[in-house]
């Protein structure tokens, strides 16, 4: 099979998780690996046989054997990446989040006129579960009015991006409730304008980032999302709960599934999601699994370079309107807080 080949920027925790899913992807590999320090890259590809090691993301962009780039930076520094890269005729695989929607449609658009892929990386939008849960709306739930959201991690390091509100700007309503937003695109499907949207943060004294964030979002069609997000409830939370008008579907892992994904590989746990329906008592919920293949960031990145390889207008246009959305619902509420 040809396989593509990546170039990673920012050789960080994301990055690591990333080059995992590049060995086991079938139609993809890591050829070289940037940092703005030449030290960091080179600690990166040790053990990486066959990975170039490069200071600069500029002689990243020159080497042939990088057909895609995967921007793994802090959300400051991603667009000037992106945009840099596409220029140089790769294809882009973004982290998530963005500085705001006219960030997202700037790359969005240089990549479509270049005749290139853009994607932003969220996993779950890969995984099996997510097709087998969009395909059971109609027939389970009926239609669907409203989705309550809640993702935490414990995290406490305020040496971390993610307490810097210069390298992470919306900190952790960006990191968190990009996957809040991502399902209200995904599962809930509204359409319309945003009619209401409400953020009660709690920010971290010393740093002044967001650590907690509950919040609702509101459409013209009346579907509404609330959302509960942060690094301050002492264990991981990923409850989602879609109801709509026959019933409810739900899943205690909606982020990082506890079967296949880098954080829970070996977990035990079997993925697949919960319906009810009527008078229902615990004994009466159903579990559909929906087991994966492969780690859903290692199904990300064979989409991935599916995508390249198909040339799929529609299907490039498709994941593009579904980032800039995403973003989108993340600025309404960013700017509700005024
Ligand atoms: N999709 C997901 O599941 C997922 C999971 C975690 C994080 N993320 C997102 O990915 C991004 C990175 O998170 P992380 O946890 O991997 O952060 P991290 O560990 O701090 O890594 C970021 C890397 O980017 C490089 N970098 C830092 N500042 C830079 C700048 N101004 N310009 C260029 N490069 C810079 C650094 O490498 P050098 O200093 O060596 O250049 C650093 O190692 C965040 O936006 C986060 O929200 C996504």
């Amino acid at each position: 099979m040809t396989q593509i080949g990546f170039g990673i920027v920012g050789p960080g925790y994301i990055a690591g998780v990333i080059a995992e899913a590049l060995d086991e992807a079938s139609n993809a590999r890591l050829s070289a690996v940037s940092s703005r320090r030449i030290e960091n890259a080179r600690k990166f590809t040790e053990g990486r046989p066959g990975v170039a090691a490069i200071e600069g993301f500029e002689n990243l962009l020159a080497r042939p054997d990088v057909d895609a780039v995967y921007v793994a930076t802090p959300t400051a520094a991603k667009e000037e990446i992106a945009l840099a890269a596409i220029a140089a005729g790769k294809h882009v695989l973004v982290d998530k989040p963005f500085r705001d929607r006219a960030s997202v449609l700037r790359m969005t658009e240089a990549a479509a006129t270049a005749g290139l892929v853009f994607m932003d990386a969220t996993h779950f939008v890969h995984h099996p579960r997510t097709a087998a849960f969009q395909a059971a709306i109609p027939g389970k739930i009926g239609s669907p009015r409203s989705l309550h959201t809640a993702f935490y991690f414990p995290f406490s390091d305020r040496a971390n991006i993610r307490f810097d509100p210069k390298q992470e700007p919306m900190t952790a309503l960006g990191d968190m409730a990009w996957y809040s937003m991502r399902a209200v695109v995904e599962y809930l499907r509204p359409e319309g304008a945003v009619t209401k949207a409400v953020v009660v943060p709690e920010h971290d004294a010393e740093t002044n980032a967001i650590v907690r964030a509950s919040g609702l979002i509101a459409f013209e069609d009346g579907r509404v999302s609330t959302f509960d997000v942060g690094y301050t409830a002492g264990t991981i939370v990923m409850d989602l709960q879609l109801l709509g008008t026959t019933g409810v579907l739900q899943m205690d892992d909606f982020v990082l599934d506890w079967e296949s994904s880098s954080v829970f590989k070996a977990s035990g746990d079997k993925v697949g999601y919960v319906h009810r329906t009527g008078m229902a008592t615990r004994k009466d919920l159903s579990f559909v699994p929906t087991p994966p293949r492969i780690a859903q960031e290692a199904a990300m990145i064979e989409d991935f370079a599916t995508l390249v390889a198909s040339g799929d207008a529609r299907e490039r246009a498709a994941h593009a309107e579904a980032t800039a959305k995403t973003q989108g619902y993340l600025d309404s509420l960013w700017a509700s807080m005024g």
